[in-house]
Parts: structure tokens; sequence; C-alpha cells
């Protein structure tokens, strides 16, 4: 996708579509601007047609035969008041997907007037490319549905708007990295796959890299890790990346992200039924937003040393495979009474989250698709942020909210550890009934020592059963811009 940033000239606009930010009420500057370079036109055919700016509306109005602007797309975007950057994503998206639609080459697309520019067409460029992404790699038919390649951002401040566009560009092609994998078929993206990605962003981004195979886990002693792959024949796999901005040294404060890479969960002997298993492949997502992170970092160009961690298995049933009733010990010597060989995820992440302790970064954070609890808590679009810090989760929560991404901040209530006890070893890694994202986060917690952690249970946000705004069906790669986030403001 090519993007431009121009200043508004629309008496000598050419062009086959543009979009236009419209807000309830007054309609506001954008509206304005184009309404009276037509003469009236769109408030004639608005008024007519009924359109209001709602959020999620849109109007398309054809101008008259030969002009050089030949469509207006009119997008709603609620009341002006309180509108935030993020918003503007939905105008963008918008813009390419009605000119896909139409088969239209490119289109343009005016930035709302009075709000911060730089924020908005940050929030334009990723409505554009995130708007634009299919997973298209398997169909043998030719796509043709993907005509619009350019979108031209009309600015009233013109050479004044100093924005990076190729900068926010890279960071929205992390996100459609991530959405790629975790879209991927789960015999395609295993762990080998995994650790093959990771090689390559390493190569590409002069990246740190350490991949860990069977030899070394068990060397190692991540017993829990290869207790959860142990029923694949292909084997567990712990990815490291690490970034180190130019001149780091000892004082350089650092941060690990750990994502959890089940590539295919089946649940085990405690095996999923029909209408649980078969979106399975995506519980890979969290090690896909870290490793799309990952992708991206030096685009990013953070003032810190970033780790980026995954565990990664197949979560399946075989012959070897673990079974309920089996006593693992984790890297911090705490032993594990499996009760349900389907709670795989907080067994990997337990060893990975030891590891990355192990490293002394200043924080920590895992990103992990880990209770189907956490989405009858939270409903499907919102993360749950469970921390021992209460104003890290704080740090988190206003990061996902200028990113654009819905996080909430969870109870990680010590009154139900209690659950986690076990007659024969250390804890068991399952609780029981009410409260399963607490109690999956409290298991975590016992992993992770005194650093300064917060884990986010991405299960409901990861994948979408349906498309809606910049956001499609299928692997989302929610989490990339929240992390981009937080090692913007360096608040790490
Ligand atoms: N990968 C699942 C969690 C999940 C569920 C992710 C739905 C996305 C959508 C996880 O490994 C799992 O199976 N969790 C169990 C835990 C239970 C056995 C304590 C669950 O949520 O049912
Ligand atoms: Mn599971
Ligand atoms: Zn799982």
């Amino acid at each position: 996708m090519k993007l431009n940033l121009d200043s508004t000239n629309l008496s000598a606009l050419s062009s086959p579509l543009l979009a236009v930010p419209v807000f309830t009420d007054k309609f506001g500057g954008a509206f304005e601007l184009v309404n009276d370079s037509l003469d009236g036109l769109l408030g004639r055919i608005a008024e007519e047609e009924g359109f209001e700016g709602k959020p999620g509306s849109t109007l398309l109005v054809r101008n008259s035969e030969g002009a050089e602007l030949r469509r207006v797309l009119l997008v709603g975007l609620g009341a002006e008041k309180g509108f935030k950057p993020s918003g503007f994503r939905a105008v963008a998206c918008a813009a390419v997907k009605e000119a896909n639609t139409r088969r239209l080459s490119g289109a343009s697309c005016m930035l709302p007037q009075g709000a911060p520019s730089e924020d908005t067409l940050r929030f334009g460029i990723e409505g554009a490319i995130l708007g634009g992404y299919r997973y298209d790699k398997w169909l043998s038919r030719d796509v043709k549905d993907q005509t619009c390649s350019g979108l031209n951002f009309l600015t009233s401040e013109g050479e004044g708007l100093n924005v990076n566009v190729a900068r926010y560009a890279a960071i929205a092609s992390g996100v459609n990295f991530a959405r790629d994998l975790v879209n991927g078929p789960p015999s395609e993206v295993h762990p080998a796959y995994l650790a093959e990605v990771a090689t390559e962003i390493s190569k590409e981004s002069g990246l740190e890299l350490t991949i860990f195979e069977e030899d070394e886990l068990v060397r190692r002693k991540m017993d829990l890790l290869m207790a959860v792959g142990t029923g694949s024949a292909i084997r567990p796999r712990l990815i490291h990346l690490t970034y180190r901005p130019d001149g780091a040294d000892e004082n350089t404060p650092s941060i690990a992200l750990v994502g959890k890479g089940v590539t295919f969960d089946a649940g085990g002997y405690n095996i999923k039924p029909t209408g649980s298993m078969e979106d399975m492949k995506m519980d890979m997502s969290g090690s896909a937003a870290v490793l799309g992170l990952m992708k991206i970092v030096k685009d990013v160009a953070p003032n810190c040393i970033v780790h980026g961690i995954v565990p990664t298995v197949e979560n399946l049933v075989s012959s070897t495979a673990y079974k309920p009733g089996d006593i693992y010990t984790g890297l911090n010597g705490k032993s594990v009474e499996i009760m349900n060989t389907d709670a795989e995820g907080r067994l990997i992440m337990a060893d990975a989250l030891c590891y990355a302790d192990s490293l002394n970064p200043d924080k920590l954070i895992d990103l992990a698709t880990l209770t189907g609890a956490c989405v009858v808590a939270l409903g499907p679009h919102i993360a749950g942020i469970f921390s021992n810090d209460d104003s890290f989760a704080k740090t988190i929560k206003d990061a996902a909210d200028r990113a654009g991404e819905d996080m909430w901040h969870m109870p990680l209530a010590q009154k139900l550890k209690p659950m986690l006890k076990s007659r024969a070893a250390d804890m068991k890694n399952i609780g029981q009934r009410w409260g399963g994202a607490i109690t999956a986060a409290l298991f975590l917690e016992e992993f992770v020592g005194e650093r300064t952690w917060a884990h986010l249970d991405i299960a409901g946000p990861a994948f979408a059963d349906k498309a809606e705004g910049h956001i499609p069906a299928g692997g989302t790669g929610f989490g990339v811009l929240t992390l981009v986030q937080l090692l913007e403001g360096e608040s790490v």
C-alpha cells in the first residue's frame, strides 16, 4: 500500500474516491470544506438519506459525471466531543474497503480538522494497512478484489505536518505479520516453523537469537515445557530474540516479552470437544504478537533492551502424551501435578517466565490465549490485564487505550490461591470452576519471582469470528500495537 500525505487543495483534486470523516451534530470542518467545494451537494444528500454521522455508518455520494472528484464517502465517527484519534482508523479503513469493492486503484482521505494531525495520521495509516489485510495465501482462484494500492491523506496543515509515514506503515505491517502467523494452518505453523520465522527476523534485523531445542530444554530442566510437547513428533522449542539499542550498556533499561506459542491445542487427553477445537491454531497468538513486535522493533527503535521469548509446542494426544496425574517440576524447582492436560498454556509459560526472569529484565510482560474463562468474563474483544504491580497494570491499560486496543485490569485475587493446592505436588495446574482466568494468572505468578510482571490474557481478542472495521475475521494481531505504544512511551 502506497501512502501519501498532501495538502488539501480540493479544487484541484482528481480522485475516484474521497473519504471524509463526519461527526454527529455539526459534521465537522473536513465535511464543511468538501461540502463547500461541491456547492453543498454532500449536505443535501446526507439530509435526504438521513445520514447523521453515527459511528460505523457510511454514505457514498456520487459526483456529477465528468467531475474530477468522482465519489465522496462519508464516514460517521460519532460525537466530536470525546473523539479519540484511534477512531480515525475507521475512515481510512472504509476508504480502502470501498475502493476495493469498486475495483479502484486508489483513494484519498481527509484528516479530521482540529484533532492532532500527527496522531490521526498515524491511525489513518493503520486503518489503511490493517483494513486492507486479507489472508489469501491458500486461495487457488485469482484474488482480484484487492485493487486499492494507494491512499492519499489530505491535510490542511500542509508542509507543517511532519510525520514519518514509513515508520507507522512498518508498525502496522508488524500487526499483519502476526495475523499471517495466526491464520497459517497448524500443519504449517508448528514449533519448528516459528523457530524458522524467528531465524528470518534475526537475520533481517540483526537481532540476537537463541533457540533451545530438545536437548537443551532437557539439560536446562524445562520439564513443564517438555511435558506438554511430549505428545507431538515436532519437538518443543524455546525461542529468544534480543534487541539492543545502539550504545546499550548495563544501565540500559530492559523488558522481556513472553508469548504463548501452542501452535495447536487439541487439549491433550483432556481432549477438546467438537466446537472448541476448530480454531485452536490460534493458540499461538501470544507468540505471534511477540514475533510481530520483534519483526518491527528496529523501526520502533525504543531506548530499551527488548527480549522476545516464545515457548512453543503442540498439545496433542498420542501414546507418548503427558497424562492427568503426571507430576513435573518447573525451572524454579516447583512441582506441578497435572490435573488437566488442557491447561497446558500455563505450564509452558511457567518455564518461559522463569527463563525470562533469569535475564533480570526491569519489566516482564506475557501475552497468552490462556483461558476461555477470560472470554466469559470480558467478552470476545477485551483482554484481561493481571499484574503484581497496580501501577504497571495502569501503564499498560493507558498504552492500550492510546493504541486503540481494548484491555481491562483484572484482580490477581490472592484469596483464590488455595485452589491450586495439591496433595501430591507443590501445586496443581487448575483451580476450581469459578475464577478460571484468575487462577491461571495466579499459577503464572508462582514463576515470576519478585519481578514487576503483567500477564495479558488475550484469549478473546486474538481471534475474531467476523470482520469488523480494521479487524479481519481470523487472527487479529492483537497486542502488537499496545507493545509498540509501551516501548515508545519509554515508560519501561
Ligand atoms: N487455549 C485454551 C484457552 C482458550 C479458550 C483460548 C478459548 C482461546 C479460546 C487453553 O489452553 C485452555 O484450554 N484452557 C482451559 C483451561 C481449563 C482446562 C482450566 C479452558 O479455558 O477451558
Ligand atoms: Mn488448552
Ligand atoms: Zn491452550
